[in-house]
């Protein structure tokens, strides 16, 4: 008996998940296209309104159309988190504070207040940091919306090892949080509904918060269960895997060498337009710039700009370039002729393993497309290290 709830369980789950995967590779195609767009667009008007003359009419239609396009960009985010592969760019964070901000950010302004119970040896997971606070706040959002009256949203914290291996868990270490609230409950026949795509009861709902809530919590290894009858509030129970690994230091590359010329950067993207208002960004930073439209082009001119002892400080490329050499065999050939080169890996896949991963694959850095000035900033001065003495102003 338990053999077959738990066969069909499993059947259902997978059924989901296939679901989401199909709308995933829709979505993430769609979410790439934007993305390259949006960098056109946001930048584009990001420099006209800095180029204005302060007291401009234009500036404030500028500053409108900036935002909307920003708005765009949050959206693809959410399209990109159902994307096939949607792979997090993990981080190893240390929770207690990081759930208090989430979860009180989202709170801002509602009539509901946030009770924590949170210990302060919690494990240490390794988490995508944005993604793991959309699912808290689509939690907390759902919460104020279940109690149109107020109330209180009990957030709870703790350690907790899985001895057995289970369908739903493997056995190991886990930080099991808990999103409790009074509100007006879930009816159990839509228990099995509510993690869908689309499912809501909201008159003005999309019911899409569970369903990225869902398979952002899956692509971390944990899991999500709910736990509500109707008048009797909604609890929600979230297992994430706990990590050995330490907080990494916010690091600080010693520069490679001293000077005082502005750092050199070379931008690779197949697409002229997203070159062209990359370079004039990073110009207007106070950077000197070239651009190339694909792999072959940039490793040309990397090694003539270190023959001619001019090397570039920091190379930022594109991943895929149809039909050309793209972004991680660009970065194989720069480490052949230079291993100490850095590379910024940038794409509005910001799915794609390449961009969670980018150290494991050797870039030294990520900027996910599209990207606004203070951003790519930033970025770079991370890696430089201090280096740049720079020209321009921003
Ligand atoms: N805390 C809760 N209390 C009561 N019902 C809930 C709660 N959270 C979710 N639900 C139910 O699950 C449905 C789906 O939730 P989901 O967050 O996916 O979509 P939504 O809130 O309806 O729309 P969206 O989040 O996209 O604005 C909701 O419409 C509601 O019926
Ligand atoms: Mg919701």
């Amino acid at each position: 008996m338990a053999e077959i709830s738990e066969k069909k369980w499993f059947e259902e789950e997978l059924f989901k998940v296939q679901k989401l995967e199909s709308l995933g590779v829709l979505a993430g195609g769609i979410a790439h296209d934007f993305n390259n767009i949006l960098t056109i667009i946001l930048g584009n008007i990001e420099e006209a309104r800095i180029s204005l003359p302060p007291g401009k009419k234009a500036g404030e239609q500028l500053t409108v159309a900036e935002q909307a396009a920003i708005k765009a960009r949050g959206i693809t985010q959410q399209l990109l988190t159902f994307a096939k592969g949607g792979a997090p760019i993990k981080k190893v964070v240390s929770l207690p504070q990081f759930i208090r901000e989430s979860v009180d950010f989202s709170l801002r302004g509602a009539n509901v207040r946030a009770e924590y119970s949170i210990p302060s040896d919690l494990w240490r997971v390794e988490i995508d940091g944005t993604q793991i606070s959309q699912v808290l706040s689509n939690l907390a959002i759902n919460a104020v919306q279940a109690m149109p009256e107020g109330g209180t949203l009990m957030v709870t914290a703790r350690n907790e090892v899985v001895n057995l291996n289970s369908s739903e868990l493997h056995k190991g270490r886990y930080i099991r949080i808990e999103v409790a609230d009074q509100g007006v409950g879930i009816p159990q026949e839509h228990h099995s509904k509510i993690f869908d795509p689309y499912f809501t009861t909201k008159e003005s709902g999309s019911g899409l918060g569970l369903s990225i809530v869902y398979s952002v919590v899956k692509r971390h290894g944990g899991t999500i269960t709910v736990n509500s009858a109707p008048g009797k509030g909604c609890t929600f129970v979230i297992f994430l895997p706990a990590t050995e690994k330490k907080e990494a230091e916010p690091q600080v590359e010693a520069a490679r060498k001293l000077s005082h010329i502005p750092a050199r950067i070379l931008v690779m993207d197949d697409e002229e337009a997203i070159g062209k208002i990359a370079a004039r960004m990073l110009e207007r930073l106070g950077y000197r710039v070239e651009t190339v439209l694909n792999g072959a082009e940039a490793v040309a001119a990397y090694r003539q700009a270190l023959t001619e002892d001019e090397p570039f400080d920091i190379v930022i490329t594109d991943l895929t370039v149809p039909g050309g050499m793209g972004g991680k065999e660009t970065l194989k050939h720069l480490l052949e002729i230079d291993p100490q080169a850095k590379v910024i890996v940038s794409s509005g896949y910001a799915n794609d393993a390449i961009m969670s991963d980018f150290t494991d694959y050797g870039f030294k850095g990520v900027i996910p497309k599209p990207y606004m000035l203070g951003e790519l900033d930033k970025t770079l001065q991370e890696l430089l290290g201090g280096k740049e003495e720079k020209s321009g102003m921003a």
